[in-house]
């Protein structure tokens, strides 16, 4: 039971008679080998002795282990759809909710290094870049922004551009939302259902009476009006870091060509016309 402070008592350390701490652990695993800490901690690698290098690489190294459990929920998600099966899915989707936030909030601390900081090490990264993130990659591939040209530069490896056509060829969450709405009952093109998944999807506006459908219909279809409302949940946060991105890449290099290749901001800038989910968009023109 935990007792109140007393004015004027101070804990200087924790009281640990009574704990029947396991201090020695035969023959379980511990913490650190559950969770392969040798291999996590020792894979900052700073290539100059900069002080901010470091910031650099956790920063990015955090957001690939969240996009890690990102994809992972996804791909619940995503055959959640396929079975019907919405109930459970809404628990994963606010997961990615919060996960997604994560990804934003990781701009904050980035923000505190400088240009002059960047700068110093910046030559060390050759033409390493962001541009580069398999993860990345496969998650605007499940989310159902394709765009076939974008996985030449993963051609060097075998294995990665493997996985990345496969999830280029596949249905994404957006392909599978639209076969449920006409196993609902809604009225879906053939041709956005059954359809080269490797190429960019085309709104139609018969999908975007559809979402109105749904929007009307509420109380009808409560689970479906929650899902849009959590698709818009996902294209609203993704804009979210894509924007923070940009405007943290502006403070720290301004107007600089990027180590991947591109003219920089002007080619982040072009990323937030990107609507993953666009009648759900459209149909907020009509509501
Ligand atoms: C000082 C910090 C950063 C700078 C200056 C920066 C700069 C850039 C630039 C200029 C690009 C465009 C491609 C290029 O020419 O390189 C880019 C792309 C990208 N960056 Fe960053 N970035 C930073 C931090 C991060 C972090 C922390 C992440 C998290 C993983 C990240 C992920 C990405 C991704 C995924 C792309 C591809 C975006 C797309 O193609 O739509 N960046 N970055």
């Amino acid at each position: 039971m935990t007792t109140p402070l007393t004015p004027g008592e101070h804990v200087g350390s924790v009281d640990l008679g009574g704990e029947t701490v396991h201090w020695n652990l035969g023959d379980s695993q511990s913490y650190g080998q559950y969770l392969r800490l040798d291999l996590l901690l020792a894979a900052q690698r700073p290539l100059t002795t900069e002080h901010n290098e470091m910031l650099f690489i956790v920063v990015h190294q955090v957001s690939e282990l969240w996009m890690r459990l990102l994809r992972h929920e996804l791909a619940a998600v995503i055959d959640c759809v396929r079975r019907d099966d919405l109930d459970a899915s809404f628990k994963m989707f606010s997961r990615i909710d919060h996960v997604q936030g994560q990804l934003v909030a990781v701009w904050d601390v980035l923000s505190t290094m400088t240009p002059f900081d960047y700068s110093a090490f910046r030559n060390a990264l050759g033409r390493s870049s962001g541009f580069q993130s398999m993860q990345y990659r496969l998650i605007e591939f499940q989310l159902g922004n394709k765009n076939a040209e974008l996985i030449k530069v993963h051609q060097g490896d075998g294995q990665a551009y493997a996985e990345l056509e496969r999830a280029l060829r596949a249905p994404s969450l957006y392909d599978e939302v639209l076969r449920l709405l006409s196993r609902r009952g809604r009225e879906v093109p053939a041709a956005s259902m059954s359809r080269d998944f490797s190429q960019p999807y085309e709104a139609s506006k018969q999908v975007t009476a559809a979402w109105l459908s749904v929007y009307l219909n509420a109380e009808k279809d409560w689970d479906l009006y929650e899902l849009a409302e959590h698709l818009m949940d996902v294209d609203h946060r993704f804009q979210t870091w894509r924007f923070q991105h940009m405007k943290t890449v502006e403070r720290i290099i301004g107007y600089k060509p990027g180590t991947g290749g591109t003219a920089g901001v002007s080619y982040l800038a072009k990323a937030l016309r990107l609507r993953l989910f666009p009648e759900l968009w459209e149909a907020r023109n009509s509501m």
